[in-house]
């Protein structure tokens, strides 16, 4: 078998990566407002930044992790995932967050994990205009600029705040989304929609939201966030209480141990 390089090794290069895409990020940020975006979809866009941003973490992956398989959102969406589940593969969201970006509303992320048999081992989210850099390694911790973090250990759901991100894809799904979102607002001290779901995730590694759900994400959204939960204490699953792989598009359901189950109990209704 080749070299496989240990947890350590990969988040050295994908938290080099995230901060030269994140340079390229902040550099853009000033002129937002005036860039051309692309429609993905009626309500999903992606602009020259994205771009700019995943070729920069692309020139890295290929010059140090020359075998690595590749799914990314710009260039490389539909790697399969029996592929992604093989050996070594990076997954990575050059910029989460584009319509904030695009708005100038200073919430937006890079997020990279490097997998190992389809299980993050490295994570990356860089909260660009936060500069807040989120990482954790199997086994090793999680931290936030540099020092450990940890989820919060809030277990009354009447003092909890939630992060949730909102179906904006499709118009069917706004329904069900509402139904779920009358039940926790019923319960709750506070739910908050930042608009990038990778931050949300570090969030709740953070301890700064309690629990965090949406109906639908792909994995470069959560692959990174879902490795920052787990080693700061939480949980993540999809939203069944099911293993979660970042692998293909799920569900996700994270929190602390305590309200984690709870969250899930009132989602399902
Ligand atoms: C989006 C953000 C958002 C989530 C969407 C994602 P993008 O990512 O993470 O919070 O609600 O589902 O698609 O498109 O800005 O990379
Ligand atoms: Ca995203
Ligand atoms: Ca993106």
């Amino acid at each position: 078998m080749g070299y496989q390089p240990d947890g350590a090794a990969l988040l050295e290069v994908v938290v080099r990566a995230a901060r030269e895409a994140g340079a390229v990020i902040r550099a853009a940020a000033p002129r937002a407002r005036s860039i051309d975006w692309q429609s993905k979809g009626p309500t999903d866009f992606v602009s020259e930044v994205d771009l700019a941003a995943e070729a920069c973490i692309l020139a890295v992956a290929r010059r140090d992790l020359p075998g690595a398989t590749i799914l990314a959102e710009e260039s490389a969406a539909t790697t399969p995932a029996e592929r992604v589940s093989r050996g070594l593969a990076l997954v990575i969201d050059p910029l989460d967050g584009t319509t904030n970006f695009l708005h100038g509303y200073p919430e937006y992320a890079v997020s990279i994990a490097a997998l190992i048999d389809g299980e993050p081992v490295a994570a990356v989210v860089y909260d660009v205009p936060g500069d807040e850099l989120f990482t954790a390694s199997a086994g090793a911790g999680a931290f936030c600029n540099g020092a450990p973090i940890r989820v919060s250990t809030i277990a009354d759901p009447q003092r909890a705040l939630i992060g949730t991100g909102f179906p904006f894809k499709d118009a069917k799904d706004i329904a069900p989304y509402q139904a779920q979102m009358s039940r926790v607002m019923a319960q709750v001290s506070g739910v908050r929609r930042p608009g990038a779901a990778s931050i949300d995730l570090a969030s709740v590694a953070a301890g700064r939201f309690d629990a965090f759900w949406e109906n639908m994400l792909s994995p470069w959204d959560f692959a990174a966030g879902m490795l920052l939960v787990r080693e700061a204490g939480g949980v993540v699953t999809d939203l069944g209480g099911g293993l979660l792989r970042p692998v293909a598009s799920s569900g996700v359901l994270a929190g602390n141990p305590r309200l984690h189950g709870w969250l899930m109990g009132v989602v399902r209704g």
